[in-house]
């Protein structure tokens, strides 16, 4: 049961069309956004909002008190996003209109209707610094190897060793998306067993972290919009919310891994591997225009007050991390050299979830044996 007294952060986001194909949202598509959860601030359905976008892809950071997977909460977003795309995508033609919005009607719960969703329920600390993660062309996975290196990897976060309230570690909960089973594995103890895990980010991917005792430390989104549709339409394009500090790793931490722009599933078609870079909020950065990416992730961080959201801090705004963003424009320019190659192009196994597979159908007659 929800608590009263507990602070909600609900990210749930969608491609519900953009500008100039698969790139960005439209201004306008923010704005009706912001007046929906604006009216749903004054119902006092929730505290807090902040609509924003990471490429083509419309986010509503939602701070309430209503526990995860509320039925209100996720309903609110799940209509915001069919008032945007009926009121501007369609009216404008933007591409892929209502891409997302698998189902003809809601159910109880945006999971499994297209749109993707991370929340993390807690009782508020003194103080609360919180980083909201969103991405552009790749797919929910992306999350693994950070997350693994914010909460489990000394060699990233110094509080691991230096802080004794890290000191017991982090509880992971990891997703089969094949199957869809979760198991929680504890680290240190465990590490191994989790890199067995999540080395695949296609097929698990971690869901929730916990600190040892208890505290809730951070969620991501893990939906898969093709595994919902039986077919190709676009990949899920993840969000995550990590919380910082005092006993938690830190702000700077929680940032460090993405100093290393990891290969990611997603880009061109959902089909290509390509380098996820870390990027500013601000419009010259957060747009996937070459080649349809490469993939992006935007940092914003806030502190909660009393279920307010105080912020965005726009964390990749710094020249700090202009290295991985020169290493990550390298790294594509090498990849794209490889065509339509593997491993550039994805594997036949994640492969099956794109269009290609029609070409293959194609082609299927023409094959004789070999004498
Ligand atoms: C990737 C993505 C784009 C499209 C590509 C083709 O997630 O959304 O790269 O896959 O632009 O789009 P269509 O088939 O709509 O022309
Ligand atoms: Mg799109
Ligand atoms: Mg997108």
């Amino acid at each position: 049961m929800p608590s009263e007294k507990k602070t909600t952060i609900s990210v749930i986001k969608a491609d519900v069309g953009s500008l100039a194909g698969h790139h960005i949202t439209h201004p306008k598509q923010l704005e009706v956004a912001r007046q929906h959860l604006e009216q749903a601030r004054e119902e006092s359905l929730i505290v807090d909002f902040h609509v924003t976008h990471c490429g083509d892809d419309l986010e509503l950071i939602m701070s309430h008190q209503r526990g995860e997977n509320d039925m209100v909460i996720h309903e609110l977003a799940w209509n915001t996003f069919i008032d945007v795309t009926e009121k501007v995508s369609r009216p404008l033609k933007l591409y892929a209109a209502g891409q997302d919005l698998l189902a003809d009607a809601f159910s109880g719960n945006v999971k499994g209707l297209g749109p993707g969703s991370a929340e993390l329920e807690f009782e508020e600390r003194v103080s609360d610094p919180l980083v909201v993660f969103l991405a552009d062309k790749t797919a929910p996975g992306a999350w693994n190897l950070p997350l693994y290196k914010i909460f489990a990897d000394p060699f990233n976060t110094a509080g691991l060793i230096i802080d004794p309230s890290l000191h017991g570690g982090f509880i992971f909960e990891v997703l089969d998306t094949h199957e869809g089973l979760s198991v929680k594995l504890k680290c240190p103890e465990e590490i191994y067993d989790l890199l067995a895990l999540i080395g695949d980010p296609n097929r698990y991917v971690i869901s929730k972290i916990s600190r040892n005792d208890g505290l809730p430390a951070a969620a991501a989104s893990t939906s898969k919009l093709s595994m919902i549709a039986g077919r190709y339409v676009g990949k899920d394009d993840p969000v995550c919310i990590v919380r910082a500090q005092n006993g938690l790793p830190a702000v700077g931490e929680v940032l460090e891994p993405f100093a290393f722009p990891h290969l990611v599933p997603g880009w061109m078609r959902g089909s290509h591997h390509g380098p996820l870079m870390p990027v500013s909020y601000s419009d010259s950065q957060n747009k996937c225009t070459r080649f349809d990416g490469p993939p992006r992730v935007v940092a914003l961080g806030f502190q909660i007050a009393n279920a307010s959201l105080v912020g965005p801090a726009d964390l990749f705004d710094d020249p700090a991390f202009d290295k991985a963003r020169d290493k990550a424009n390298d790294l594509a320019d090498y990849l794209r050299l490889h065509g339509p190659f593997v491993p550039h192009r994805l594997g036949p196994e994640e492969m099956e979830y794109t269009t290609l597979t029609g070409v293959l159908d194609k082609l299927k007659n023409r094959f004789q044996k070999i004498q």
